[in-house]
């Protein structure tokens, strides 16, 4: 596999749109967005990304004539729609005002926020009553549909900030007893503090994106059920541009935890109630899922060498036969000259890494697509430990030998476009 010339790196600390508004779990990072948008994504182009995340990719394509996106976890939704919100930042550099005003005259809160059917405590009391005082000052406020999507968006990471979640880790796990105890977060700072951070990034002129976008919560295996789909009327699409999960959610980054949490907050603020959902219920959206399991192609043997018997065989076949899913239904929503750019991973499972990347080039190459280019991408800039143990926490310095898995250490670019298209233009030159 060719190691990539243009990793991105003359890109390093170039930011898409709202890049920092919300930590999102895989996110792609800014410098290989940006690359590939610059590579892949001509001016004017339709892009269609069916697991858009945190809307990284799709905020990239800012000269883009169209781009649409497509996630299962209500959260993405709301962070991409956010990052495309314009919003006048004179109305929320008032909002930030007013905060300090409301801080301290905001009446007792009539009902509390927060989830309700957790066994884990994540908020402290006095985070929840102050978490419920913001939510009613949000309501009272006269918000345009820009303005709320922006304020929802920094509502929910202030609410990740406040609760009692590990700051660095990737998978929801709690501050220890004593972190606990002196951990005394002012969610109305944070609020101010996130709210200035999109304020900042709304008064650059430059990163204000061209054309339209549509962002939709939706399950990408419908794509191939041509009735179901969500995005059929706005294809088909110049350019596939998009990271699909590395693994089931379970096992990988469990989106569902996190994003629950936040969203169990938001979904107070006016006209955000069809944000609520459960970690359960997002997890079970994803690849991997509860899923109509296929009778799949292919043998898991080319793709992960652990045993057939092996607890994790059945898993990552459920896995795959998903993505194949998805595969199968992209091909249809691609124009006849279109692309497809995948960024994958080889992520380790029951001890074998999991070649996705070997496995979407054959999903393409069997529905009559080749392969034009694949790139291994190292992550020199990554800040998750590079070993952890079966709680997802560092082990890199500490911890016991045993059930450490070391995380991804590169990601590879697959670049793909149907074969009679390059037939056709090779007949082209011969003549
Ligand atoms: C690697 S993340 C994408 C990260 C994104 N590119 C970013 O930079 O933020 C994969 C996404 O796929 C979504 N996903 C998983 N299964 C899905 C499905 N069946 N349909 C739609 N989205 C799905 C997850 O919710 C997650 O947001």
């Amino acid at each position: 596999m060719r190691r990539s010339s243009d990793p991105g790196d003359s890109l390093v600390g170039l930011g898409t749109r709202l890049s920092r508004i919300h930590p999102y779990p895989a996110m792609v990072p800014d410098e290989l967005a940006l690359s590939l948008v610059s590579r892949f994504v001509p001016p004017n182009a339709s892009v269609l990304d069916p697991f858009c995340g945190s809307g990284r990719l799709l905020a990239a394509a800012t000269a883009a004539s169209l781009r649409v996106g497509i996630d299962t976890n209500p959260l993405a939704w709301l962070l991409t729609q956010a990052k495309f919100a314009k919003a006048d930042p004179r109305r929320i550099r008032a909002i930030i005002a007013g905060i300090n005003l409301a801080k301290d005259r905001c009446p007792e809160p009539v009902f509390l926020v927060g989830p309700t059917d957790r066994k884990v405590r994540w908020f402290s009391k006095l985070v929840i009553e102050e978490l419920s005082r913001i939510v009613q000052w949000l309501n009272s406020l006269d918000l345009s549909k820009s303005e709320s999507l922006l304020v929802a968006a920094a509502l929910s990471a202030t609410v990740r900030d406040v609760s009692f979640a590990r700051e660095q880790g990737w998978k929801l796990h709690r501050l220890d007893a004593k972190s606990r105890r002196n951990f005394k977060p002012s969610p109305w700072e944070r609020l101010a503090k996130r709210l200035t951070y999109c304020l900042g990034e709304l008064s650059k002129k430059s990163s204000s994106p061209r054309g339209r976008t549509f962002v939709k919560i939706g399950d990408s295996r419908t794509l191939a059920r041509s009735g179901e789909s969500p995005v059929a009327r706005y294809g088909p699409f110049d350019v596939v541009l998009t990271s699909p999960p590395y693994g089931d959610s379970r096992s990988t980054v469990q989106y569902g935890a996190a994003s629950s949490l936040c969203l169990s907050v938001v979904s107070h603020l006016n006209g955000f109630d069809h944000l609520r959902a459960s970690g359960g219920s997002i997890d079970s959206g994803c690849l991997g899922g509860a899923t109509a399991h296929r009778k799949p192609w292919f043998s898991l043997k080319p793709y992960w060498s652990g045993a057939d018997q092996s607890p994790h065989a059945a898993s990552i076949s459920k896995f795959l036969s998903d993505y194949d899913a998805v595969c199968d239904g992209l091909v249809d929503h691609l124009s006849p000259d279109g692309k497809a750019i995948f960024v994958v991973a080889r992520r380790s499972t029951g001890g074998y890494r999991l070649k996705l990347d070997e496995f979407t080039v054959d999903c393409f190459l069997r529905r009559g697509f080749i392969l034009l280019s694949r790139e291994e991408r190292p992550l020199s800039h990554k800040r998750t430990p590079r070993l952890i143990n079966r709680f997802g926490r560092d082990a890199t310095r500490r911890g016991s030998a045993s059930a450490l898995v070391p995380t991804m250490n590169s990601e590879i670019v697959v670049v793909m476009a149907r074969s009679s298209v390059l037939e056709a233009q090779a007949t082209f030159c011969m003549r």
